[in-house]
């Protein structure tokens, strides 16, 4: 074992806040959504019995409508803005009252994998709980059924500072009932985080549906904000993906068949995506009713769950190499040049290893080992020159954000076998 692979568990123990990780400490101090099933596949390398415990309760959080909640507050910590008291939600556990990318069933997939026949149980009741979740995005999400996604709060997306919200954003208000205290500066250099006034936007948005007492179809009708989304629906038809493949092996065709359904509408939707002469897949803002341009990685996520053209893919692959070239760490979340790229702004140029991941695994479905193992080598000796970092800046390589990050320990042990 070479000290890295080391380092990345003793980061996962160190962070173990009782059968969850939190992502860092202090600055994100609770039980995250998407980070905990990217965490899960890490322990599912060494440790299966503690992968399906992140699961599990990520999943004690799961509302009665189905929807799994993009935080968890397990135990209160007054390190974090915004905590329980803003959210205003009704569940058991204190929870925030929106969602993120449903990376959930992709795990679980993998932990069952790693846990043999003998999981069946606990793969089930995880298995039910993603297919919940699965149903409630269709439903409070598509409600008219086009097999695209909306997300109603940057947050949702996981990659919360896009450059892809900015023209809809700037059409929030910056008023709030909730003041607006930021913990998050106190921790990281400002430089690397959103400005005051996204975040007032940001919580205009919560203040909104908290008032809407969270109910879906109150929040569709009065969301400023509603962007069919094509990272968060390519991360869905993956895991709806997986999702139909368990529901075969535990013997429940009916409800295979449904995913099935859910599956092939999206995979329509998202082809539509593609537009030819950016050489990526674009998601639709729903109140301008334009698509958006914005030039980030999410255009590329859907290789993730489509088996595309070899044209179309090597169209996509040409693009991302262009987007690529001389950075020390690829791949930027936004197009280095344009004037929205900030290379260590989050989410405004930074290369993620989370992120990575996922285009690694899209490029190799479509038939790009090469770029693949250059993106998986480029992210494995970022992090070991830079250490456990939350992203990298592209050009300097320098480790960015909070230190001792759960996802890019999952994100290395993952990588560091190969990918699957
Ligand atoms: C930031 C990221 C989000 C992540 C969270 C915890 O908010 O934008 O994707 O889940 O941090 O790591």
């Amino acid at each position: 074992m070479t000290d890295h692979i080391q380092e990345a568990r003793r980061i996962l123990a160190v962070n173990d806040r009782g059968g969850y990780t939190v992502p860092t400490d202090r600055l994100y101090p609770f039980q995250w959504n998407w980070d905990s099933a990217f965490v899960a596949m890490g322990f599912a390398l060494y440790d299966v019995d503690r992968a399906y415990r992140e699961l599990e309760r990520l999943a004690e959080g799961q509302w009665a409508d189905g929807m799994i909640p993009h935080i968890v507050f397990h135990q209160p910590s007054d390190t974090y803005f915004p905590g329980p008291s803003v959210w205003r939600t009704k569940h058991g556990i204190p929870t925030s009252g929106i969602t993120q990318p449903p990376v959930f069933a992709i795990a679980l997939r993998q932990v069952h994998d790693a846990a043999g026949e003998g999981a069946r149980e606990r793969t089930l009741a995880l298995y039910l709980a993603a297919l919940k979740w699965h149903r409630w995005w269709y439903a409070a999400r598509d409600p008219e059924g086009t097999g695209l996604v909306a997300l109603l709060h940057p947050w949702e997306s996981g990659s919360d500072n896009s450059p892809a919200w900015d023209a809809a954003m700037a059409r929030v208000p910056t008023t709030t009932t909730t003041p607006v205290v930021r913990k998050d500066i106190g921790h990281v250099h400002a430089d690397m985080r959103p400005r005051d006034e996204d975040y007032r936007r940001f919580i205009h948005l919560v203040d909104t549906y908290a008032d809407c007492g969270w109910n879906p179809a109150e929040q569709w009708a009065r969301a400023p904000f509603k962007v069919a989304e094509i990272q968060t629906t390519a991360i869905l038809l993956k895991a709806g993906e997986d999702l139909e493949h368990l529901a075969r092996l535990l013997g429940r065709t009916e409800e295979a068949e449904e995913i099935a359904a859910f599956n092939a509408l999206s995979r329509k939707a998202i082809l539509g995506q593609w537009r030819p002469a950016l050489s990526r897949f674009v998601s639709r803002d729903l109140v301008s009713g334009a698509d958006i341009e914005a030039a980030t990685q999410a255009g590329f996520l859907p290789l993730l769950a489509l088996d595309l053209e070899a044209a179309m893919a090597s169209a996509a692959v040409a693009e991302m190499r262009r987007w690529s070239a001389g950075l020390k760490v690829a791949f930027p979340t936004t197009k280095p040049g344009l004037a929205a790229y900030e290379p260590k702004r989050y989410w405004r140029g930074p290369a993620w290893g989370i992120i990575n991941w996922l285009l690694i695994e899209g490029l190799r479905r479509n038939g790009e080992g090469a770029f693949a193992e250059e993106l998986r080598g480029s992210t494995l000796s970022a992090i070991e020159r830079e250490g456990f970092a939350e992203y990298f800046d592209p050009e300097t390589g320098e480790g960015c954000g909070g230190l001792g990050f759960s996802w890019t320990a999952a994100a290395y042990l993952w990588l560091k076998r190969g990918g699957r």
